[in-house]
């Protein structure tokens, strides 16, 4: 669990959005550097005002896991994450008894039990035993303490936590069935606990849950996806993956953002090439080539970057191939690159003699 700052406000994102301030939630996240997609931010608002969890589908590197934490760092609300892989169990998950110590807690009633007179041991044996399924004996994984930290949180008024399902491709049948009862009664019911149950049935105090996937390992059941409001991050548009580049790298200079995009949309176009560069891959670019003060490219720099976007031996070698033509397309005109830099940058409108604003002279 990462604990939200008790010393910032929290923001209850279910409660922005049901009072119709939608807009206002979408300034927040992208105040924190995370450019939502207009769809998609909207099936999720769909989402929070329905109670219900968000799947979302996606390539590799397409802003899945940055959106929640985005969510988290935005409102400040404390994140609950389950990393998906094989052989997770269940009580990783959701909960277990500290065994242990309830042997120990056992051990010592039972030396208290000596010494009390006969008559009265049998009801406190029995008393001990019960309480040996109380709370405290009780080991809580990251969704089981998501949904008791949303029921706590209900009772001082406190806005939800964020609870991460990532790589649910990855979890299996039986933790995709033992998510069924959380995700659709807000509940885990546990057997034997004095209190039957931890977690709360009220939909709009329940953990805000997103379940992310890169539908690679497993398909995931239909009754785990019946519970969720759906959305599909697709690849960016490039002005989308420029926005994304320049926020999450406002240090770099126009040159640098345009070199990385050039260079990574002209490698994306390269016939054969399995494994095509990701976001991911143009944000480490735009990055690298920002730290490296880069501002242009010719095969021998570009070599020395190609760790960062070409990550198999037959890409490199067929790439290798290419140099001179991708140095050429990413130092070259591009209608939609440079249109969108120059519109942001005078200095760049002037380089590429773009003129949509009236203040700059060509
Ligand atoms: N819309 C976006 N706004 C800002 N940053 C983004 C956006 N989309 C992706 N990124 C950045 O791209 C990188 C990859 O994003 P992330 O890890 O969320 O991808 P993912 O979809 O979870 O990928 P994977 O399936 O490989 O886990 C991160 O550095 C993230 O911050
Ligand atoms: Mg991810």
């Amino acid at each position: 669990m990462i604990p939200h700052d008790p010393d910032q406000p929290q923001i209850d994102p279910k409660r922005v959005v049901l009072d119709g301030r939608e807009r206002e939630l979408f300034e927040m996240i992208a105040g924190s550097g995370y450019v939502p997609d207009e769809q998609n931010f909207s099936d999720f608002c769909e989402s929070l005002k329905s109670g219900r969890a968000w799947l979302i589908s996606g390539t590799r590197g397409s802003g899945k896991t940055a959106f929640p934490e985005a969510l988290a760092s935005a409102c400040n609300l404390t994140m609950c994450v389950v990393a998906g892989r094989d052989g997770l169990k269940q009580e990783e998950i959701l909960y277990d008894w500290d065994r242990e110590e309830q042997e120990v807690w056992m051990r010592e009633n039972l030396a208290i039990a000596k010494g009390l007179p006969a008559s009265d041991q049998p009801e406190f044996l029995e008393n001990a035993r019960r309480m040996k399924w109380q709370r405290q004996f009780l080991i809580l994984g990251e969704v089981g303490a998501a949904y008791d930290f949303a029921a706590r949180a209900a009772d001082s008024e406190a806005p939800p936590p964020v609870l991460l399902l990532d790589e649910s491709d990855k979890f299996g049948a039986s933790i995709e069935d033992s998510l069924l009862m959380p995700l659709e009664r807000g509940l885990i019911y546990i057997p034997r606990y004095e209190r039957g149950f931890i977690g709360i049935s009220d939909w709009p105090r329940r953990p805000i849950v997103i379940t992310t996937s890169n539908d690679l390992r497993n398909k995931l059941s239909a009754p785990f996806v019946s519970r969720h409001v759906f959305s599909s991050f697709a690849t960016p548009s490039l002005e989308k993956e420029l926005e994304i580049l320049a926020a999450r790298n406002p240090d770099a200079t126009s040159g640098q953002l345009a070199l990385s995009i050039k260079l990574l949309d002209a490698v994306r176009g390269v016939a054969g090439l399995e494994d095509h560069p990701s976001v991911r891959e143009s944000i480490d670019m735009s990055s690298a080539f920002a730290r490296d003060s880069v501002d242009d490219l010719d095969t021998r720099t570009l070599r020395k970057y190609f760790c960062h976007f070409v990550k198999s031996a037959s890409s490199q070698e067929l790439l290798r191939l290419q140099e001179d033509y991708l140095v050429s397309l990413a130092t070259t005109f591009h209608p939609i690159v440079d249109t969108w830099l120059g519109t942001r940058d005078p200095e760049w409108a002037r380089r590429w003699n773009l003129s949509f604003d009236p203040d700059i002279t060509i």
